[in-house]
């Protein structure tokens, strides 16, 4: 397994271009099954998960073209696609789900293995199945897998979470039922939004997409389609916190800042400097002494769970007591273990970490143990006196294209270990 040695940094200082959403791609990419032409995507970025989606879809039966050096795959697929997604794929990825309503749309028969938890909870899929049923569908569920049968009409359901990918499978559901149907207390993640615009470019009528209540109008057929990705404000908000946890100064390119407003708040309250327009964030982690803040992770625009883990890391490197609060996930403190291998003064109970940054972090060998957590020991490295040997990152290459590249292109020091 690949290992990444991780220096202590110097202020990071130059420019870093955003990929394109892994959030929003993977749905995305599930929504290609219900058009009857060819879709093609651009921005995508360069992803182990896109990788896997693509190979998930191919095993369904679609026809997947990818040009990851031009950010770019076409993807068609024929009426009669298999209605089973092979275990070992769906297993691989938790997002594989997201094919469940596609194909129940297209072919009104679905068997999907259960996708099952991972490091950060348990993950169920309730909330999808209730959908689906909704919907119309007859779901039959055991203790591997799960299928849904029937000829889709519009239904309406009420989320009891405002789940994303809940929201994600109904709506594409929702696009080929006869009838209308509604989705309430759906979830308000951009990648909602980016998803539904595709939907609607293949033909889809789907309103108030980004509200809690998506209304989607049932048409016969969708057809293929060009669409653009939007950028990752995930990777967006990793980068930002760069800048600040090495107290340096970095250009971000290709963002959507409307998109990481909660991340510019929280760093604002700590003592970054943030300018932006709608093309650029400018992020100055040197201006001032950083200060701590408190923080309460909650479903967008609250801020984003998938962020938690770095900027943990950053408040465990400014002096004084802070607060991190979980609401999202009930297991999503996997990292706090490892920085305080790396000295960090970090205490748990439940949901709530109480943690102080006034010692300086040391190098350490630590373990990355899902695909946040993997870039929070990053950024705890750039700040740690000496090297830090972070293993199992294959974790952080599923989520993040040209990692390491892009962090040594602005002055980083990382390099990937294989042991
Ligand atoms: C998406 O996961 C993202 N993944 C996650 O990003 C992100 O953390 C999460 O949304 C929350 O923003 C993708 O988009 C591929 P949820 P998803 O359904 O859809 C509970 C990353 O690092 N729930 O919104 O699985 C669930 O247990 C990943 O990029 C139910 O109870 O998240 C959780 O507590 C990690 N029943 C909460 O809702 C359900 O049927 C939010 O989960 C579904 C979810």
């Amino acid at each position: 397994m690949a290992n990444f040695l991780v220096q202590k940094s110097a202020p990071l200082y130059g420019e870093v271009e955003i990929s394109g959403s892994k959030n929003a791609v993977l749905p995305i990419m599930a929504a290609a099954l219900l058009a009857g032409g060819e879709c093609e995507i651009i921005e995508v970025p360069k992803l182990k998960d896109v990788e896997v989606m693509s190979e998930l879809l191919k095993s369904i039966g679609s026809s997947v073209t990818e040009d990851y050096d031009n950010n770019r795959i076409k993807i068609s697929t024929p009426a009669g696609v298999s209605y089973e997604a092979p275990s070992d794929l769906v297993k691989k990825m938790r997002a594989s789900i997201l094919v469940m309503g596609p194909i129940l749309a297209k072919t009104g028969f679905v068997r999907i293995p259960l996708p099952g938890g991972c490091a950060i909870g348990k993950r169920p899929i309730n909330l999808h199945l209730k959908g689906l049923h909704a919907l119309g569908a007859e779901i039959k569920e055991d203790s591997t897998c799960v299928e849904a049968r029937g000829k889709l009409s519009g239904g309406n359901v009420y989320l009891d979470t405002p789940s994303v990918g809940a929201t994600e499978n109904i709506m594409m559901a929702a696009t080929l039922a006869e009838g209308t149907s509604i989705i309430e207390n759906a979830a308000l993640e951009p990648e909602i939004v980016d998803l539904a615009s595709f939907l609607n470019r293949m033909g889809a009528k789907i309103k108030g997409a980004g509200t809690d209540t998506i209304k989607i109008e049932g048409v016969k057929e969708l057809t293929g389609c060009k669409h653009s990705v939007i950028p990752d404000r995930i990777e967006t908000g990793t980068f930002m916190i760069a800048a600040a946890i090495t107290r340096g100064n970095i250009l971000l390119r290709n963002v959507l800042p409307d998109h990481v407003k909660p991340v510019i708040a929280k760093l604002r309250e700590c003592g970054v400097v943030i300018e932006y327009n709608d093309e650029s964030i400018l992020v100055i982690g040197d201006a001032a002494e950083l200060i701590p803040t408190d923080l309460k992770t909650l479903p967008y625009p609250g801020f984003p769970t998938d962020v938690q883990p770095q900027f943990m890391s950053l408040l465990a490197t400014i002096k004084g007591p802070s607060v991190i609060i979980e609401t999202v996930f009930e297991n999503r403190f996997m990292h706090v273990h490892e920085l305080n291998r790396m000295g960090a003064d970090i205490r748990t109970e439940g949901n709530n970490a109480w943690l102080r940054g006034d010692k300086p972090l040391i190098g350490a060998k630590v373990v990355c143990t899902d695909l946040r957590a993997g870039a929070a020991l990053v950024l705890a490295g750039l700040a740690a006196e000496g090297t830090t040997e972070i293993s199992e990152t294959y974790h952080i290459d599923r989520g993040y294209s040209n990692f390491i590249e892009k962090f040594n292109g602005i002055g980083a020091a990382i390099v990937r270990a294989l042991d």
